[in-house]
């Protein structure tokens, strides 16, 4: 699916997306008023600094850039790869409250939950029928899913879930889909399934415009431990964690035995993934960081990051926690997103079944 010839041409087509989202030319506003970003996140726990610096920060830009965004907590994925939904009601208020607190604007920008709009989940059906039991089984990204579940069997929702990722970009016609490479075979089959339907059932007519991936440019950053950032290997820093939960996370931070801080992102990746945090809040390179450090070792290293990352975000947890002191508001914020998306899912699948003669 994301071979290199579709890895290149996912490129090509993500750089034309980011020069057409900053263009002020006028005479790319018609095009540039065509664009729907949609993205989100499973609430499967805190969001944390990783999603700050990858995805967080740069849909507040897309916002305040004008561009029209849905923003999904996909609270059925959280059953894709785990048997419990875990704490959901408050992961989706702690989402939602990062959400605010970072600057996404409820009256701009439309926030939604799956299971709140079953038009758009009835699409799973026909889309079901548009793929090959083959076709999902060699998705990369759910295969390496399953291997990180440690011999958990496959469940059909694992499986068929880039379909219902499907249902969730297609619905509102989204067609700018920010993601991280890890994600390219699911926008790989969206637009698979915007073909098939066209041609299948809706006698070539452009029901669904194919999404492109807006692929990110933030560096990946990895957690405190060298593996891969996650909410369930508690190697993150949560946007929520106090000043002094951070400063203790980051002091378990694992580093290296050479003394001079250099960045080498190859050879001493665990202290090139702290430079890139603090670079990534304070904005500098953390080339130079590394170079203001220097022999003073990995323990000002931490400090360094530890200042960035509190200075950085103490406007944000303050809000933070505001919000959560009022559950009422923030459930009001999601009710009136999910309202908004009800109506255009339901437009959506009244044309779906108009074109399938399904209208009765
Ligand atoms: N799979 C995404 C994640 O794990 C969340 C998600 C669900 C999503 N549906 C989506 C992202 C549609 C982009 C488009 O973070």
């Amino acid at each position: 699916m994301t071979n290199n010839a579709s890895l290149t041409a996912a490129r090509r087509r993500s750089d034309r997306l980011r020069q057409l989202i900053d263009s002020t030319a006028p005479a790319d506003a018609p095009a540039r008023g065509r664009l729907r970003v949609l993205t989100g996140d499973r609430p499967t726990g805190a969001l944390h600094i990783g999603h700050y610096l990858g995805t967080v920060r740069s849909r507040v830009e897309l916002q305040d850039k004008g561009i029209d965004t849905f923003l999904l907590i996909a609270d059925y994925q959280v059953i894709t790869d785990r048997d419990s939904l875990g704490d959901l009601q408050g992961n989706v208020r702690g989402v939602l409250a990062d959400y605010l607190a970072a600057g996404i604007d409820p009256a701009r920008t439309t926030i939604f939950a799956h299971s709140a709009v079953p038009a758009a989940n009835q699409l799973m059906l026909p889309f079901l029928s548009l793929v090959t039991e083959a076709e999902l089984h060699r998705n990369p990204t759910v295969k390496d899913e399953l291997a990180a579940t440690d011999g958990r069997a496959m469940s059909g929702l694992l499986l068929t879930y880039p379909v219902h990722q499907a249902c969730d970009i297609l619905f509102c016609h989204g067609n700018v889909v920010p993601v991280g490479q890890d994600q390219l075979p699911h926008i790989e089959q969206a637009r698979v399934i915007a073909r098939r339907f066209n041609e299948r059932y809706a006698g070539g007519e452009q029901v669904f415009t194919e999404p492109e991936a807006l692929l990110t440019d933030a560096p990946m950053i990895t957690g405190t431990d060298g593996r891969k950032m996650s909410k369930s290997r508690g190697n993150t820093v949560p946007l929520g964690a106090t000043a002094d939960e951070t400063a203790k996370i980051l002091r378990r931070a694992v580093t290296d035995a050479e003394r001079r801080i250099t960045f080498e992102p190859e050879r001493r990746p665990e202290v090139a993934n702290l430079l890139t945090v603090a670079a990534g809040f304070t904005g500098g390179d953390p080339r130079d960081i590394a170079e203001e450090i220097g022999d003073a070792g990995a323990g000002e290293l931490k400090r360094v990051v530890t200042e960035a990352v509190n200075d950085h975000l103490a406007g944000h947890r303050a809000r933070r926690a505001e919000l959560l002191a009022d559950p009422g508001y923030l459930m009001s914020v999601l009710r009136e997103g999910n309202e908004r998306a009800n109506e255009v899912a339901d437009a959506t699948l009244t044309r779906v079944r108009e074109v399938m003669g399904m209208l009765y």
